[in-house]
């Protein structure tokens, strides 16, 4: 049998199969067997020019894997055949892999609530991010030390610490988080303003409900988490000294309207800090290429991302609200760009829960490769980690 198959189409291989007298059955499974051996082998051909070293020999060998494993047993198979048939079928299914990552599998479809829902049940992203969803802060000296020796969750209440330096708000009463995830950065302000009375608002109720539990663990009583759109909220007019918002504007489908929401809601003389992934700026001198604007589709289609904007859009937006000064902005790209790295080495050196759960395999890995083309876009500039302050004035009455 090993000579009919070698070589020839799959109808080939049934009609003689049949005719050699092999019963229409285990023909049938010969036939499915190299109908997915043929497709692997298929993706390899495609792939030949750049996949040198799956030989045509390789290939061949996979027939004859087939082939014995229907006329004899496994155990007389040569273990050298075993060894190439699972390297091709590896080649063959990351190279798979990889072309069906190309295309985001979690656009944006008014869809945020219900992932940040699944996310929060699979317990992954808490377990290896913790309680913040959101990049760490890596200093100059960290930076240069090495990542690795910085602890990858502390990494994250430096974000926070920061992040209210930036702001320079220093006694907030009260503070509201918009797109507060599991709350971590809510409970840390409490913690940190006891007298202060905390706001997280998010779209997810598993994040409520777990933000809420967290929060009576650790005998916080003046936060409190509610499941509330950041772009109608329910808040009177200047009502919060601080409005935060951390790693959430990615995922609005009218950045106007979210900054004008939060400003609606911020006190005069209040503090409005935002922190956001943003891409590059387009201008007439440098429009967004073709290949630029396909990798920041595959970003905005992985994550439920409607879309980004850049840092400066964001400063015009702040400043187009009329009634904020002193409005500023970073780029805080360096600081923050080893968390991509450091959150797979930190996953890698704790892969027990991942390895437990085979279901969600194929979804890790994805989530593997999408950090990996984040790095890239913020390493190259397209994207950037944009940081915005301002505050609101304080009516003057008129004279
Ligand atoms: C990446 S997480 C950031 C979580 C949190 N700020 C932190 O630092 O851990 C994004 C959060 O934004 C929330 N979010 C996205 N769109 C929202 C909207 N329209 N209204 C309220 N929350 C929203 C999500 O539900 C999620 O909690």
């Amino acid at each position: 049998m090993k000579s009919i198959l070698r070589g020839n189409t799959r109808a080939d291989i049934y009609n003689a199969n049949v005719r050699s007298g092999v019963c229409a059955n285990t023909s049938r499974q010969v036939v499915n067997r190299c109908s997915r051996e043929d497709q692997q082998i298929g993706e390899i051909n495609a792939h030949k020019e750049n996949s040198s070293s799956i030989s045509s020999r390789t290939v061949t060998t996979l027939y004859e894997v087939a082939d014995e494993g229907v006329s004899s047993s496994p155990s007389s198979v040569h273990p050298a055949a075993w060894g190439l048939g699972a390297v091709a079928t590896l080649g063959a299914s990351v190279y798979g892999l990889t072309k069906s990552f190309e295309s985001g599998s979690r656009p944006y479809t008014g869809n945020v609530g219900q992932e940040y829902d699944a996310w929060t049940e699979e317990g992954i992203l808490e377990h290896y991010w913790g309680e913040h969803i959101h990049l760490g802060y890596y200093s100059d000296k960290e930076r240069s030390a090495g990542y690795v020796w910085k602890d990858f969750k502390k990494a994250k209440y430096d974000f926070i610490d920061e992040m209210l330096k930036f702001s320079t708000c220093s006694q907030p009463t009260s503070i509201l988080d918009v797109g507060c995830g599991f709350g971590g950065t809510s409970r840390h302000l409490a913690n940190m303003f006891p007298k202060a009375s905390v706001r997280g608002i998010t779209l997810s109720p598993k994040q409520v409900q777990r933000g809420t539990e967290l929060a009576k663990e650790r005998g916080l009583n003046n936060v409190e988490f509610k499941v509330m759109d950041a772009l109608k909220m329910e808040y009177e007019d200047n009502s919060f000294d601080l409005v935060w918002a951390c790693e959430s504007g990615e995922h609005m489908p009218d950045k106007k309207k979210y900054v004008d929401e939060m400003v609606r809601v911020l006190k005069p003389g209040g503090v409005l800090v935002i922190a956001c992934w943003c891409q590059r700026e387009e201008t007439p001198e440098k429009p967004l290429t073709e290949q630029e604007k396909k990798e920041l589709k595959f970003l905005y289609d992985e994550w439920a991302h409607p879309y980004f904007i850049s840092i400066e859009e964001f400063e015009r937006l702040t400043k187009g609200t009329g009634v904020m000064e002193a409005v500023a902005t970073a780029d805080w790209t360096p600081e923050t760009i080893p968390s991509w790295h450091h959150s797979i080495v930190d996953g890698a050196t704790h892969p027990w829960l991942v390895m437990s759960k085979p279901h969600i395999w194929y979804k890790t890995a994805r989530d593997v490769w999408c950090i990996l083309r984040m790095h890239d876009a913020f390493d190259k500039g397209l994207m950037q980690y944009g940081m915005i302050t301002g505050r609101k004035v304080v009516a003057t009455s008129p004279a």
